[in-house]
């Protein structure tokens, strides 16, 4: 059994808590998820935002503690992604006289392939708003955070932002706001979200996040994890405008897959250099560790540091992996660093370093090389080339 939470007068969180998903596109979450809908009790009955395919039959039945599905008139979407919009066709069946509320043009298109065309939608301008009854609705495009569709939802009355992507954390909680969980844990999955989602669009949110900050807020509900209300409304916000400048903090991040520990004896070397120059350095062999994980901290790392061992003349198999979700996500401008062992052939750093300065990345050095017997390798100098990057 499935219950509705009250979140303020009239307003329930209905969504879906995805206690067991713990991998979305690359992303690892290792406290589950959240996709949320909110149901407003007014004259028109409101949903906003669907869930994820399979989770519709938890939706409908948290709905049906406040009110019958079927007296819903209107079903705002927010975004057409899956996890909040796959699941709309099946809540349309519950809810066959709901309108569809959708941005224009961007959401509309989308919307029409999944439900068909012979729906009522109601695509919404920018700035557009709808009279519900003692509420009248806002929508405010965000383009890009993080696809064209996307637009939040502003309650006046209610001094409430619908805000979907933005602003939401990776985190499956029984608590519905964020003031009543860990605020470290909280603030380190919305930073991880922000990294591993929003940040190719950085430019993008910092507008939307200008374009809330000129609304009256009391609450910030977004489509996953906690809402954030009194203080933590400030703090969220403060937190992306800072996200979104990608203002590096001087650290570095040095990541390698090793075939014999050659490439993990570089990296350590490559490590410690950083260390002696007084730069704060995470190092992660990316065999044993989470990409989603280690693009947090490329986010803040002014240097980031890619090795592998040279293998059937590529780079070894995790750490393309890596290099792939690197050059979707990286920030642009900052400084690389290419290494890695090899056997007869040093393929692998210098195919790291053109994918490096592909994605963006300033290289001062050559691709740093070792021969397979790290006894052979020349520490110091390596030591020194990082020594020197740093100054
Ligand atoms: Fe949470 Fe872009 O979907």
């Amino acid at each position: 059994m499935f219950k509705a939470f009250q979140i303020s007068p009239d307003i329930y969180w209905v969504g879906a808590i995805e206690w067991n998903e713990r991998y979305i596109h690359g992303f690892s979450m290792p406290y589950g998820s959240t996709t949320n809908a909110y149901l407003i009790m007014d004259e028109q009955i409101t949903l906003i935002d669907t869930c994820m395919p399979g989770f519709e039959d938890e939706l409908l039945e948290r709905v049906a503690d406040v009110v019958d599905p079927a007296k819903i008139d209107i079903i705002i979407s927010n975004h057409s992604e899956k996890d909040h919009a796959g699941g709309l066709a099946r809540v349309l069946e519950a809810a066959p006289n709901a309108k569809i509320v959708t941005s224009d043009p961007k959401g509309l298109a989308i919307l029409k392939t999944y439900v068909g065309e012979d729906r009522t939608f109601l695509p919404m301008k920018n700035g557009e708003d709808l009279c519900i009854g003692s509420r009248t609705l806002r929508f405010i495009h965000t383009p890009m955070v993080h696809w064209p569709d996307n637009m939040v939802t502003y309650s006046e009355l209610d001094r409430i932002l619908f805000s979907n992507d933005a602003f939401g954390q990776f985190f499956a909680t029984s608590q519905r706001f964020a003031d009543e969980v860990d605020t470290g844990t909280l603030m380190a999955c919305a930073k991880k979200y922000f990294a591993n989602i929003i940040m190719p669009f950085a430019k993008q949110t910092a507008k939307a996040v200008t374009a809330v900050r000129q609304l009256d807020l009391r609450m910030i509900a977004p489509a996953h994890g906690l809402t954030w209300r009194g203080p933590d409304t400030e703090r969220i916000l403060e937190a992306y405008e800072q996200w979104c400048t990608l203002r590096p903090n001087g650290s570095a991040v040095v990541v390698y897959a090793t075939m014999y520990g050659s490439t993990a004896r570089m990296a350590q070397t490559i490590a410690e250099a950083f260390m002696a120059a007084g730069v704060s350095v995470r190092l992660y062999d990316v065999q044993v560790s989470d990409i989603s994980d280690i693009m947090t901290q490329v986010m803040d790392a002014e240097y980031v540091a890619v090795g592998s061992a040279t293998h059937n003349g590529t780079v070894l198999p995790p750490l393309g992996q890596f290099l792939t979700y690197l050059k979707g996500l990286t920030p642009k401008g900052r400084t690389g660093v290419a290494f890695g062992s090899y056997g007869w052939m040093a393929a692998a750093p210098k195919e790291i370093a053109d994918v490096m300065a592909g994605a963006g990345f300033q290289l001062p050095l050559e691709p740093q090389t070792s021969d397979w017997d790290e006894s052979t390798t020349d520490e110091p100098a390596l030591f020194q080339a990082i020594t020197d990057l740093v100054r």
